[in-house]
């Protein structure tokens, strides 16, 4: 890179991991059966086109599943964990309060004196790391990041709860993010509204040693629904007028994977045909965080996604958080 020359940042690698086993309708609804709560694959599908997700096992960490995928990122990139100095990890599910699951994951991975920490907004969290490693790598201080979103949601469930506890799953995705002369990220936009903080929420805590408030996670589904087809569609053209574009220029787009009646509402609102809509929801449920790397990197294996190609990533969630980034991949 010469000097004064303008920075930007690019994905160079993508990994993911579905931990466990996957979980079929069927099967979730036979389980729930037995503890007296009412569902079926009918109902599943129909209201969200969730089929089955991966629920880890108790041995599984998110820590331990972020640092999968990042190897994987890692893999394809072609890059050594020992050469990363940034690590931004997106997780609602930590494996400790402190220290982050950063830390742990840059542990695993043998990337001593990296910076790693945590960002906190639930399902629109890779979407802010990977805001944020872009703008971290801009300064010219950063050269090499790993971007990961991991949970395990099923962990923060209430299984007695069927209007929550059929449509999550477990797992972790991950990119490989590297300073380059041409884009790479074209443009990013992070929002955010706490007044609709409840409407999605895990509010328990621990205090004095003590658990405190609800640990399981409540949502008001219809709330939620509303609200991220408009933010996303209002985020899509936030960042593609930034860039200077229009929705004829996208090749792909990966929302956050919550619902396929979300994903078809905002694609309709935008005028994006569905085929250009990435969905891995019907096969992994909502993993919160880790959706949109995980649906980035199934495209980019399968070979849907290509060189030079323009993406739309969107992630919305609780906080309330929303936010783009549109990327030449
Ligand atoms: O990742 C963060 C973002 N999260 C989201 O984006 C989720 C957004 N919201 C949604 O995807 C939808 O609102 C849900 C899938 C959560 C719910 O779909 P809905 O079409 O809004 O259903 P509803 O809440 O209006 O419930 C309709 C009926 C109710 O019964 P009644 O009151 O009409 O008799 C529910 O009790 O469906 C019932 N119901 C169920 N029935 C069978 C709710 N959950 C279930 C279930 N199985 N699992």
């Amino acid at each position: 890179m010469m000097a004064g020359e303008r920075i930007w940042s690019r994905i160079t690698g993508t990994g993911g991991i579905l931990p466990g086993r996957a979980v079929s309708n069927e099967e979730l609804a036979r389980q729930l059966a037995e503890r007296g709560v009412e569902t079926s694959d009918e109902w599943i599908v129909a209201r969200t086109g969730i089929r089955q997700r991966y629920l880890a096992d108790p041995s599984q960490s998110t820590s331990a599943l972020g640092a999968a995928a990042a190897r994987a990122a890692l893999a394809a990139a072609n890059v050594d964990a020992a050469a990363i100095d940034l690590i931004v990890l997106a997780t609602s599910t930590p494996d400790q309060i402190f220290p982050s699951t950063a830390c742990l994951v840059q542990d695993e991975l043998g990337a001593p004196g990296a910076a790693a920490f945590d960002v906190q907004a639930v399902c629109s969290g890779f979407v802010y790391g990977l805001a944020v490693a872009d703008a971290m790598i801009r300064t010219g201080v950063y050269r090499r990041a790993l971007v990961i979103g991991a949970e395990v949601f099923s962990r923060i469930l209430d299984w007695h709860d069927r209007t929550t506890c059929v449509l999550f799953g477990d797992g972790a995705g991950a990119v490989v993010l590297e300073a380059a002369t041409e884009p790479g990220i074209l443009a990013a936009r992070l929002r955010a509204d706490g007044s609709q903080a409840r409407i999605l929420c895990t509010a328990g805590r621990v205090v004095q040693g003590q658990l405190q408030g609800d640990p399981f996670l409540r949502m008001d589904g219809q709330a939620v629904f509303k609200l991220a087809v408009n933010v996303l569609d209002a985020s899509a053209r936030e960042v593609l007028a930034d860039a200077g574009m229009s929705v004829g220029d996208i090749d792909w787009v990966i929302p956050h994977q919550a619902n396929v009646r979300i994903l078809s509402a905002t694609a309709r609102k935008l005028g994006l045909p569905e085929s250009k809509v990435i969905v891995t929801v019907d096969q992994h449920g909502n993993t919160s965080a880790a959706s949109v790397p995980l649906a980035l990197d199934v495209a980019v294996r399968d070979g849907r996604i290509q060189p030079g190609q323009r993406v739309l990533l969107q992630g919305v969630g609780g906080g309330f958080t929303w936010g783009s980034v549109l990327l030449r991949f």
